[in-house]
């Protein structure tokens, strides 16, 4: 092996990956209004509904799933994304609502309000989906560790509650319930 041979990628390698990685986001934000396109009727929507086995999923592991034609984001939080939620003053939160479809619609963004609640506040499932025009974020990137949009730069957070950029809204959290310690279903 000669001296200037090297594992790490060279400068003409990273611009390759970069326009790879920016050709992947673009493919990315046409992709889901297409499949839109194609979901069912609002009728069997309705009643269209998902089981996850999340048994594998240790904590700082996500995984996401697609339900009624939109991916959803299932995270098992560390125990220092949990505490940096919790940590963050009311006050500093962009959209103050919880976005919760599974309690009360004026509830507010706490981070327990924002997760699984009691007990399972280490579990997020949210629709991923940036409130601003719909493209799919990256996980644990951006300003605040949780989720970055790189389509105009939104940061949300460990709780995936927005906190700079063009986004409106915390990111959506859909209905879902624990069947067991291992399973969850949405919708
Ligand atoms: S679609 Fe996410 S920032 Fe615009």
């Amino acid at each position: 092996m000669s001296a200037t041979d090297t594992s790490e990628p060279n400068r003409r390698d990273f611009l390759y990956v970069a326009t790879g990685m920016a050709g992947a986001v673009g493919a990315a934000a046409v992709a889901w209004p297409f499949i839109d396109q194609m979901r069912p009727d609002a009728s069997t929507l309705a009643a269209s509904s998902v089981e996850v086995d999340v048994s594998s999923l240790t904590p700082g592991m996500s995984l996401t799933v697609k339900w009624r034609g939109k991916p959803v984001f299932i995270r098992n939080r560390t125990p220092e994304e949990i505490k940096a939620a919790q940590e963050v003053p009311m006050a500093d939160l962009k959209d103050p609502v919880a976005r919760n479809a599974n309690i009360s619609s004026d509830a507010q963004a706490t981070d327990i309000d924002r997760t699984a609640g009691e007990g399972k506040e280490n579990w997020l499932v949210m629709v991923g989906v940036c409130t601003h025009l719909g493209c799919v974020p990256l996980g644990q990137q951006g300003d605040f560790g949780g989720w970055f949009c790189p389509c105009h730069g939104s940061h949300y957070d460990t709780a995936g509650r927005i906190r700079k950029g063009p986004a409106p809204e915390n990111l959506h959290i859909p209905n879902f319930q624990f069947l067991s310690n291992t399973t969850i279903r949405i919708g």
